[in-house]
């Protein structure tokens, strides 16, 4: 039951304890508090019995709220809590969530259309990882969030069976979907199988078809890509893997880099989310370059995914170009 519970929350399991005792002092202060102003009130059996359930209702109400709150202020847990708090007075109608936040960055759970694909009170956002190749991006990127608060890798969508990046979901017990070209190109035609798991972002991690338009259009600002150069030279079609290396190299280049950027209907042309460089030395081949790349993707893009689903407007443009 417990372990129900904490995947609900979506919070690791030491987060899940504290909170466990949050609520536990919470119901006990609640109750003395409630005594206490009992006997100062002067109530007792000849008082009147709808002014008691009245002291009891106001109590439940806003006492206990506020006391709850101040229990996971102390404990750290303001975060978890203030989230609670609203969910329950937009519950109740006394709140409503979107007046509530004050945001405007780019991908805003609220300025979308299609807020129900992360709605804004869950307290986790599922996400799904598409990758064709090796995976070890995708690895690394679970490896980040495993045991994450409130993000979690959902699923693995793969367009090549026997891919590298399907044993690295089944070791973490992540579930895989298979996709099929004719029908991934229809448009949205597998929305219903991201929604039936509430997936309410997606990362590209080496996946080498174009997201349809369709797909795009439900995840307004909220599909990511990595890329092995930086954009804008060196993307496009065709571009990708080695190519991007030997065109790069051919070129005669003095650094190259990552990009990660957002998706948008065209290959590679996304709003720019961030970039690291590294030099090239004479001599460096494709292969070594592809292997510095590699290392700027695992140093950075784990980071990257858990800060731009946790909306941090500042990555966008402090740390764009940044240098490694
Ligand atoms: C990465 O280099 C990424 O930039 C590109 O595809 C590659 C995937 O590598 N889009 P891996 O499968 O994560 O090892």
């Amino acid at each position: 039951m417990f372990k129900r519970l904490q995947d609900k929350w979506g919070v690791s399991t030491r987060q899940f304890w504290i909170l466990f005792i949050v609520f536990g002092l919470t119901g006990t202060t609640t109750a003395a508090l409630t005594r206490y102003i009992t006997s100062w009130l002067g109530m007792d059996e000849s008082t009147f019995w709808v002014w008691k359930v009245l002291l009891r209702v106001g109590m439940l109400v806003f006492g206990y709220q506020a006391i709850l709150l101040t229990y996971g202020f102390l404990l750290g847990q303001w975060a978890f809590f203030w989230k609670y708090e609203k969910k329950l007075l937009n519950k109740l109608g006394v709140w409503s969530l979107e007046s509530g936040v004050n945001d405007s960055t780019p991908n805003s759970k609220l300025q979308t259309p299609n807020s129900k694909l992360q709605t804004p009170n869950s307290q986790l956002t599922h996400i799904a990882i598409f990758a064709s190749g090796a995976g070890s991006n995708a690895e690394k990127i679970i490896a980040h969030l495993k045991n994450h608060s409130s993000i979690k890798v959902s699923l693995i969508v793969c367009n090549k069976p026997g891919a590298g990046v399907l044993g690295i979901a089944a070791a973490n017990q992540i579930p895989t979907l298979l996709i099929e070209k004719e029908r991934f190109f229809r448009g949205d035609a597998y929305l219903p199988e991201l929604r039936s798991r509430e997936i309410g972002f997606v990362v590209l991690a080496g996946f080498l078809w174009k997201v349809p338009d369709a797909l795009v259009a439900a995840y307004p600002n909220k599909i990511i890509n990595i890329h092995p150069a930086l954009l804008p030279k060196y993307g496009g079609k065709g571009m990708y893997g080695m190519h991007v290396h030997e065109a790069v190299i051919a070129a005669g280049e003095k650094e190259s880099g990552i990009t990660i950027h957002y998706v948008n209907e065209h290959f590679d042309e996304g709003a720019p989310i961030f970039q690291a460089t590294c030099p090239i030395e004479p001599g460096d081949t494709p292969e070594k370059l592809a292997e510095k790349i590699h290392v700027l993707e695992h140093r950075h893009f784990p980071e990257v995914v858990e800060r731009v689903v946790n909306r941090e407007s500042s990555i966008v443009s402090r740390e764009y170009k940044a240098q490694d």
